[in-house]
């Protein structure tokens, strides 16, 4: 990877899942790509920077029918919180895409039809795990039961996380449906497999120098044994992309997503009046992803294999991130430290974590600390004491005392300008390895010769007497500040530009970093950057706790804890009488009722009965209610109220009361 080398890069950051919201782990793999990506452009490169949201799978299903609306709907609106999100940090995309679009669904048609026609496509019938009641096949994620190791209740159906054995579905005891809590069934279907095992020797070979030395050691395990057939099939309903040929069955989420990258990379040059396979099916272009740890899986076998068996480019460089741990332990939302990126938005500059996490990136896969005394305590230390404050404090002075005009560099001065100099190809090669808290190191030793060069000359004190040669060292650190700036533009792309302003120059690039501001007119200075109080962090925390679920969110209890007594007396039950009940357009699982809740009130419920009652059949019916449920807005209208049913494993059954009763009357 020598740094003049590359001509043209299509980079990626992997695909966020629309199923959730972009957090500071998120944050971390899209602020090093983007560094990165802004180092490339600065260098002259051709970089093409695109990403989407990964929108396709049974999670972004079920958590649209949970609110009511379509997948479609979700995945739209979850797309522009991501991007809202993301480019709060300063992240900047050519393209940021979707892979819900007619550019994934062609791609990923044409990659199966190209595998299938040279035959690395095999059937095959598989017995899996379906729910009666919810009509579906249950991916791993979707079965809980007793662990068959341990005893222990409620754990997943493929690990244990008491005593982390791992098995199959069907070795797990009582196991059941977390939608529903019914038992599934075992139920035989075709699934198409990609024989992954061709490319064994291709992978091997590739593998190396085309990730981290220490990635590719671990992926060497993998060749050991015959590569195993890839499940890339799943069977309707699945909100994915259709396999060509068969009916009722879609592709594998994870089939789709990494043809997002090209499909984004298509939208992008469709409209760019450019062509996508120039970056794609041209040994010209070089393809870097950056990825976290826990996909390398797919990003260094399937991936590859898929795109050779296509016939498309492999990747120059797939780099592999470690995990982004707060304060020591995993991020974790009772805690707090499961810091959401807008949370973090809400009470800090980007740019502190922007520095924070340049300052921490290696070319490793290790995990990364995000420690918030030492975030602070650097921030305040380096961003602003030491690189901040040379701005500040010399254009400050030259502008009171010396109508802002620069004039040439002493001697001291030039010294230092001249190691700043010195560092570029050093830099360089930081930025292009990824070596970026080297780079950072390098920035903060120029910023603190600077800074000892300043507080020896000691401007203050010689500007009365001797202003001409004063002028002369506010000059030299004025230049040396823009070569700092230089460096530090890919990584605080706005801080810089403001910068810039000041110092009066337009957009800085690399090939100024010689270039001496002589007799030049700066502009006044403005605010760059304030000292972060730890107590914007603090109150991060706080919020999230606030969103913080009260049990752990992965749990799905079969039993729930004990509650106060007026813990339930919050909970306003009431009898209600169905007076109006109606089918809704669109929905297949919902009626609409109007109640009659008492006092001549009424509410509109959408309840999700419809395979257990028919409109005839609740009209007239006394129900009990959940009369103060927030209300929540569906896709249909606004549900008032909750109405209380159990599920009796074979269908829906109402709670009535057994003598008759009154609209409005408090069930207790
Ligand atoms: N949708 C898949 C990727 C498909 S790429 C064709 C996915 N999505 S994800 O939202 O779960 O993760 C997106 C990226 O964020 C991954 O690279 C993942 O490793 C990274 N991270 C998720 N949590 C992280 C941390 N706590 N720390 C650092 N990165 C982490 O996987
Ligand atoms: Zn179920």
């Amino acid at each position: 990877m020598g740094i003049m080398s590359r001509n043209r890069i299509l980079m990626t950051t992997a695909l966020p899942y629309a199923n959730a919201s972009i957090h500071l782990g998120h944050i971390f793999e899209h602020v090093q790509a983007d560094i990165w990506c802004r180092f490339q452009k600065m260098k002259g490169n051709e970089c093409v920077f695109v990403c989407a949201d990964d929108t396709h799978g049974t999670p972004v299903m079920i958590s649209a029918q949970n609110r009511g609306i379509t997948p479609e709907k979700l995945i739209e609106d979850i797309q522009k919180e991501h991007f809202a999100d993301l480019t709060g940090f300063e992240v900047e995309y050519d393209n940021y895409y979707t892979t819900h679009s007619q550019e994934s669904t062609e791609l990923a048609q044409s990659f199966f039809k190209a595998m299938k026609a040279e035959g690395y496509i095999s059937e095959k019938k598989i017995e899996q795990a379906y729910c009666e009641h919810d009509k579906m096949f249950l991916p791993d994620r979707f079965v809980k039961g007793t662990c068959p190791n341990c005893g222990a209740e409620d754990q997943y159906g493929d690990n244990c996380e008491v005593c982390a054995a791992t098995y199959t579905p069907d070795e797990v005891k009582d196991p059941f449906c977390v939608l529903c809590k019914n038992k599934p069934i075992s139920k035989e279907s075709l699934h198409l497999f990609f024989e992954l095992n061709h490319f064994k020797d291709f992978l091997q070979n590739w593998i190396g120098g085309h990730t981290q030395k220490e990635v590719t050691n671990k992926m060497m395990e993998w060749f050991e044994e015959d590569l195993r057939s890839w499940d890339i099939s799943r069977d309707a309903p699945y909100f994915g992309i259709p396999i060509p040929g068969y009916e009722g069955k879609y592709f594998y989420v994870w089939l789709d997503a990494p043809i997002g990258y090209i499909s984004a990379t298509k939208n992008w040059a469709d409209k760019n009046n450019k062509n996508f396979l120039d970056y794609w099916k041209n040994e010209d272009c070089e393809i870097h992803h950056f990825i976290g740890k826990d996909i390398t899986y797919f990003h260094t076998l399937f991936w590859p294999a898929m795109l050779k068996a296509a016939d498309y480019n492999t990747p120059e460089f797939v780099h592999v991130h470690g995990f982004i741990n707060v304060n020591g332990e995993k991020m974790s939302k009772s805690k707090g430290t499961f810091i959401n990126a807008r949370t973090y938005l809400n009470h800090a500059d980007p740019m502190y974590l922007r520095y924070y996490y340049a300052s921490k990136t290696s070319p490793t896969s290790d995990d990364i600390d995000l420690n918030m005394d030492d975030f602070v305590g650097r921030v305040n230390a380096e961003l602003i004491g030491k690189i901040t404050n040379l701005a500040s404090r010399g254009v400050q002075m030259l502008h009171k005392k010396l109508d802002g005009k620069t004039s040439v560099m002493d001697p001291d001065g030039e010294k230092v300008f001249n190691i700043s100099i010195a560092a570029q190809d050093r830099i360089s090669e930081y930025f292009d390895q990824r070596e970026f808290s080297k780079a950072m190191q390098e920035i903060r030793s120029i910023a603190e010769d600077a800074n000892k060069y300043f507080d020896e000359k000691a401007p203050w004190k010689t500007i009365k007497e001797q202003p001409e040669e004063t002028r002369k060292v506010l000059t030299s650190v004025i230049n040396i500040y823009k070569n700092i700036l230089i460096y530090l533009k890919p990584v605080l792309p706005e801080y810089s530009k403001k910068a810039e302003q000041i110092l009066n120059l337009g957009s800085l690039s690399w090939s100024d970093l010689e270039k001496t501001l002589v007799e030049h007119p700066i502009n006044e200075y403005v605010h760059l950057a304030t000292r972060i109080d730890p107590d914007q962090v603090n109150k991060m925390i706080e919020e999230e706790k606030k969103n913080a679920p009260t049990k752990p969110d992965t749990k799905i209890s079969k039993g729930l804890p004990l509650i106060e007594f007026d813990d339930f007396m919050k909970v306003d039950l009431k009898t209600a009488k169905v007076i109006e009940c109606n089918e809704v357009e669109g929905a297949d699982k919902l009626l609409q009722i109007t109640a009659d809740v008492g006092d001549g009130e009424t509410k509109n419920i959408f309840a999700g009965i419809k395979s257990s009652y028919s409109p005839d059949q609740l009209l007239g019916k006394t129900v009990v209610i959940v009369n103060n449920l927030k209300p929540r807005k569906m896709k249909f209208g606004t549900s008032e109220a909750m109405i209380l049913a159990v599920d009796t494993g074979n269908g829906l059954s109402i709670v009535e009361p057994e003598k008759q009763a009154k609209p409005g009357v408090r069930v207790k």
